[in-house]
């Protein structure tokens, strides 16, 4: 059996690990790249770094079956995938310096006819300044290779499903490249396969979370009207909806995550002058998460004057979307740290039924914080909050429909 692998994977988390395990499920020999020696070592003893339904049981059969290896050097292949991190720097910029070191890494081996694919969320035109990076230091390879862009889409805590069964759009930099990394792609993927180019691909995936995050901003910036013009925002939009070709989205603390609350500035540092509504957009769902503080902070003020003692708040919630234990980027997280830094010998109540600990926050069970309080702020709409009874005499912030839905 000749052991040479087909694929290099550069970059072997969310993304990398499992396309680099269902590719191996395919008996093609698949060499894993990550600059994390500690994940190297996870992934070679069959097991894995992150949390992934099903996950674990690929990456330990292919590592098994010897269709998988993991090392911190790449080595010569037919096809590089670089699957590495893309995030910001300075002001809300795109870094793309970790796909140009991955690139880097890889051109010594690279040789003719060979596949190199971006699949990294990618500034517009990444794809063409890798080419130039690349033949710039190998000259005597251009246009003999066949380079692409092919976007992931998918949904954590279904990617092993989605990975395999979710449309993707493919884009070389030439007619050649596009139709090469379409065949490789049909070996692994059930969905259809749509091709485009290099740069319209790279926009496709920006597009798609630029598109949700609008989206909620336009429900966010109702939720602000409707609270000044004492209109209940909930059931307006579901009145709204009834409409046969109206669609609003819900409102909430704020837009969260690694892609929606990202994305869109790929966009904007790029063109921001053609981007009015994609900026205004991001600016519409961070307000909304400062408006959430301050709703909070007048809350407690009103409390104590009528009160004449300080109230106990349960913050309930810390996730960026409901029923997951991803903080990251997470407007109520951001909303707690907030309220916090305002705090003023009030007792608080932290919750986050996802997660057992946090190193920050002293977390408290849902059900003594929603009876404990004297305020209580839904923040996320977990489903075990809809299950709470909470008695008259509570002040109820609900920003995220607990109590209307
Ligand atoms: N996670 C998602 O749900 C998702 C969905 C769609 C697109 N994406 C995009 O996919 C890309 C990867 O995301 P992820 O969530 O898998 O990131 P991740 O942080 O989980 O994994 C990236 C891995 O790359 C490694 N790495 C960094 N630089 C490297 C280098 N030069 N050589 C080798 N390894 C290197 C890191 O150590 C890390 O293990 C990003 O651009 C992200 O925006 C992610």
């Amino acid at each position: 059996m000749d052991n040479k692998p087909s694929v290099v994977m550069i970059g072997l988390g969310y993304i990398g690990l499992p396309t680099a395990a269902l590719i191996a499920d395919h008996k093609v020999h698949v060499h894993g790249v990550d600059i994390n020696p500690k994940v190297v070592d996870i992934i070679n003893a069959g097991k894995i770094h992150i949390v992934e339904p099903e996950l674990d049981e690929a990456v330990a059969n292919a590592v098994k079956e010897g269709y998988l290896k993991a090392s911190i050097t790449p080595v010569e292949a037919d096809a590089y995938l670089i699957v590495v991190p893309t995030p910001f720097k300075g002001k809300n910029e795109p870094d793309i310096s970790f796909v140009e070191s991955a690139t880097r890494g890889i051109i010594p081996l690279l040789k003719e006819d060979d596949l190199y694919i971006i699949e990294s969320t990618s500034p517009i035109g990444t794809t063409e300044k890798m080419m130039h990076l690349i033949y710039t230091e190998r000259p005597e390879l251009e246009g003999k290779l066949n380079i692409a862009y092919c976007p992931e889409r998918v949904l954590p805590g279904n990617v092993m499903y989605e990975l395999v069964h979710n449309d993707r759009v493919i884009g070389g930099i030439d007619e050649k490249s596009t139709n090469k990394a379409l065949d490789f792609y049909k070996k692994y993927i059930k969905g259809d396969l749509h091709k485009t180019n290099a740069r319209t691909a790279e926009m496709c995936k920006l597009v798609e979370n630029s598109s949700r995050d609008v989206q909620i901003a336009f429900a966010n910036e109702l939720s602000l009207i409707c609270d000044k013009a004492d209109i209940n925002v909930w059931e307006l939009i579901n009145l709204a909806n009834k409409h046969p070709r109206v669609n609003i989205l819900q409102p909430g603390c704020g837009v969260g995550g690694h892609c929606i609350a990202v994305d869109p500035y790929f966009i904007v540092a790029d063109y921001p002058m053609e981007s009015q509504i994609i900026g205004k957009a991001r600016e519409i769902n961070n307000y909304k998460s400062f408006w959430c503080a301050e709703k909070v902070k007048n809350a407690k003020l009103e409390f104590e004057l009528k009160h004449g003692r300080k109230p106990s708040i349960a913050l309930m919630g810390l996730a960026f979307k409901p029923n997951i234990d991803d903080l990251r980027e997470s407007p109520a997280k951001y909303i707690a740290q907030k309220v916090l830094q305002n705090a003023n010998n009030e007792e608080y109540y932290i919750v986050e039924p996802n997660i057992e600990t946090h190193t920050v926050f002293k977390l408290t069970d849902y059900k003594d914080a929603a009876e404990k309080g004297d305020i209580i702020v839904f923040l996320v709409a977990h489903k075990e909050f809809k299950k709470l009874e909470i008695s008259e005499d509570k002040v109820v912030l609900d920003f995220c429909g607990i109590t209307n839905r």
